[in-house]
């Protein structure tokens, strides 16, 4: 087992990366626990949850509202929990962000951990202790800035994770390799067969990795007011495409990454085989590098979601892999490389 310590001003949280499930209990230390999961993981894996009360919800985002964090509280109640009572997420980013809402604000905040199960909850949605439900369709509109006390990464559960989610998962591990992990990068080109028949011990050094990554940015700036945008790789474009093209979030994450290293070559800050590169990584995980929506439309979104500043917008540039910047770029510019490439 691979431990990272998430160390935010808030609290210090540790993420286990190869525990398993079967443990959750020695986390607990002896408080009454009540789970929150999801359809899919109760009917995997009701059988080696510990014998606590569960409350399920659907799978989706649709689950992530108030009027679901309304039904669970009012569940807590009727248990009778406690101030000193814990809950744990056991689910993918979903879950995750719901019960840590729920928990950061039921009788103003008592004691939670997660157990993520997909590979977007492993290395993205459980670190860094945002928890936020949609409202009236804007994502995570309504949140908190809370850390889980731990965070089981059991990465046998990765087995019965559907492809395309595995695949969706690669794209952000992809990101964070890109932010500031070369040697991370190159693994990630090597052991690609290992990693897509989701080898246990590959996996587990992929997972801490990509935890490790993402810790280090958030606790350089946790509350987002500067390096932690560096996050936002391949985001800014790919939300634009997600809302467009109708992608799942991490293939659209892949088109904004084949984006942003085509802008920065453009912009002469990285090369054309380095962008090369990630184009056959992202290739590699199935991931798709561009879609057939008009980058017209998907260019209107992207500026009419964005706050801009005297005509230019924040942009996370490549530098080199393992190496990126925030850079204002001007919305002319940007419109220009998104229509006509250049
Ligand atoms: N808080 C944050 O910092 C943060 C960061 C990134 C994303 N998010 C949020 O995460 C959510 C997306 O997370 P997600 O992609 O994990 O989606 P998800 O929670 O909907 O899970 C995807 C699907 O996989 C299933 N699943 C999960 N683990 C499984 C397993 N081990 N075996 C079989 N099925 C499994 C789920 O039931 C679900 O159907 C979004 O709501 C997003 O806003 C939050
Ligand atoms: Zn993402």
């Amino acid at each position: 087992m691979e431990k990272v310590t998430v160390d935010l001003h808030s609290r210090k949280s540790e993420v286990l990366v190869g525990e398993c499930l079967g443990n959750l209990d020695k986390y607990i230390d002896g408080r009454k626990n009540f789970i929150i999961t999801d359809k899919n993981l109760d009917k995997l894996y009701r059988k080696r949850f510990p014998r606590t009360p569960v409350c399920v919800v659907e799978p989706g985002e649709k689950s992530k509202s108030l009027e679901m964090v309304a039904s669970i509280s009012r569940w807590l109640l009727e248990q009778g929990a406690d101030r000193s009572s814990f809950i744990t997420g056991i689910g993918g980013g979903v879950v995750c962000d719901l019960a840590g809402f729920v928990a950061s604000t039921y009788m103003r905040g008592i004691g939670f951990g997660f157990v993520a199960t997909s590979l977007l909850a492993q290395v993205d949605a459980s670190i860094g202790g945002k928890n936020g439900v949609n409202l009236d369709g804007y994502k995570n509109i309504i949140g908190t800035f809370t850390q889980p006390e731990f965070v089981i990464c059991d990465v046998d559960m990765l087995l019965t994770l559907p492809e395309k989610e595995f695949v969706c998962g690669m794209a952000e591990v992809i990101k964070h390799a890109l932010i500031e992990d070369r040697d991370h990068f190159e693994r990630l080109e090597n052991y690609s067969t290992r990693i897509l028949s989701r080898d246990r011990n590959e996996m587990e050094h992929i997972v801490s990795h990509s935890v490790a990554i993402k810790a280090a940015v958030v606790e350089r700036d946790e509350r987002e007011h500067g390096e932690r945008r560096k996050l936002n790789l391949g985001h800014t474009w790919g939300h634009a495409v997600e809302t467009v093209a109708g992608l799942p979030h991490g293939e659209a994450v892949a088109v904004g990454l084949a984006f942003a290293a085509g802008l920065s070559v453009s912009r002469g800050s990285f090369t054309e085989e380095e962008r090369g590169r990630i184009i056959r990584l992202l290739g590699m995980y199935e991931l798709p590098v561009e879609t057939q929506a008009s980058p017209a439309e998907i260019f209107d979104v992207l500026v009419k979601d964005k706050k801009r500043e005297a005509g230019s917008l924040w942009f996370i540039l490549m530098n080199g892999i393992g190496n990126v910047s925030i850079e204002a770029i001007g919305t002319d510019e940007l419109k220009n490389y998104a229509l006509n490439g250049t």
